[in-house]
């Protein structure tokens, strides 16, 4: 079955062929990130016109790179929540005018759990159940995935997702937007030794993460430094703060591991491309028994491919839709079975 996909969540136009779930044919991504870099931060407005501008050429892109036309399209897959409204729409309606045109069926899919899904492309042999960790630059999931379109959540952030401390604390540094990538760079030639970062705790929910008072700790370091007119060394500061965040996720994770016995473990999300992250993971599902799945970095960020694999399984669960569809800015990735 061959799936046209999109995603268009926040600031990546994206659009692919793919062939029964796992056979990438093309994954087309258009990112706006120069545009938003000059504000220090997606704006919502221009994200949705940006997406609406780039569609139909990455869709073209995207037919002409698999080798095949509108007619071999057999459904249209779209994400439809969660992310910014506007952004969303455009992905949503275009997806919803061509499945009407082709008459083919509608596939809406949830973003998170397409980004799990970049593991199924990535790792042909890899089949739910298993353990998942979710860090983007919205959201902080461990989730329990029990088929490919039945997910149970076992721990969340209360405040801000491992991402958004990312680029927080970067831009607290002065690097650019987003900034997780420069944090990991960064991090290479730094002492993550150097400055004692909290790791909080959330009391009683032992797989729930916080990341607002550690990102506000790094602010504090920097602000204060510049107070008293001290130099900082920016690596230093990057390789203690990633070191906290990679503890925190892995701790949860590999905790909420031992509690349920889930020995297969997998990571997904913009996030998922941490160096720092992907050496720690590897070290602690080193022990026997436990095997680890993370998708490769071309997968980790947005794009349309893991669309296309997630909207082929909801197809086959019967999870489609009518031109009714309307995109949501907020949805629980267990809201539908
Ligand atoms: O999944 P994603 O592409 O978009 C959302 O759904 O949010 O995730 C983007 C997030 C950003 O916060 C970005 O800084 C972070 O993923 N990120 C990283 C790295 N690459 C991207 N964070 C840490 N280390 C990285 N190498
Ligand atoms: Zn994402």
């Amino acid at each position: 079955m061959k799936i046209l996909a999109f995603e268009s969540s926040c600031d990546e136009t994206a659009a692919a062929v793919v062939v029964d779930g796992r056979d990438v044919k093309s994954n087309i991504v258009s990112s706006q990130i120069a545009i938003h870099r000059l504000y220090g931060g997606v704006v919502p407005e221009i994200a949705s016109r940006k997406h609406a501008e780039v569609i139909s050429a990455i869709t073209k892109e995207a037919l002409e790179t698999a080798g095949c036309g509108f007619k071999d399209i057999d459904a249209v897959a779209v994400t439809y929540a969660p992310g910014l409204i506007g952004a969303l729409l455009v992905g949503v309606n275009f997806a919803k005018g061509l499945a009407m045109s082709l008459d083919v069926p509608l596939v809406p899919v949830h973003h998170l759990r397409s980004h799990i899904a970049a593991n199924y492309i990535a790792h042909k042999e890899l089949e739910p159940p298993f353990l998942c960790l979710v860090a983007s630059g919205g959201h902080s999931h461990i989730v329990e995935v029990r088929s490919h379109t039945d997910f149970c959540v076992l721990g969340r952030t209360r405040d801000d997702a491992a991402g958004e401390a990312f680029d927080k604390a970067a831009r607290s540094l002065g690097f650019p937007y987003p900034g997780g990538v420069f944090i990991d760079k960064a991090a290479h030639e730094g002492n993550a030794a150097a400055v004692v970062f909290p790791r909080p705790k959330v009391d009683g929910s032992p797989f729930d993460f916080s990341f607002s008072g550690l990102k506000t700790a790094v602010i504090n370091y920097v602000h204060n430094a510049e107070q008293k007119g001290m130099e900082i060394n920016k690596n230093d500061v990057a390789a203690s703060f990633q070191q906290a965040v990679v503890d925190m996720l892995a701790a949860r994770l590999m905790l909420a591991a031992e509690r349920t016995g889930y020995k297969k473990i997998a990571v997904a999300g913009g996030v998922a491309a941490n160096s720092g992250l992907r050496e720690r993971l590897g070290a602690d599902c080193a022990q026997p028994g436990y095997s680890l799945y993370m998708p490769p970095l071309s997968l980790c960020g947005d794009n349309g491919a893991m669309v296309g694999c997630q909207g082929y399984y909801e197809y086959l669960a019967g999870n489609t839709a009518g031109l009714e569809l309307n995109a949501c800015a907020n949805m629980e990735i267990d809201s539908l079975k």
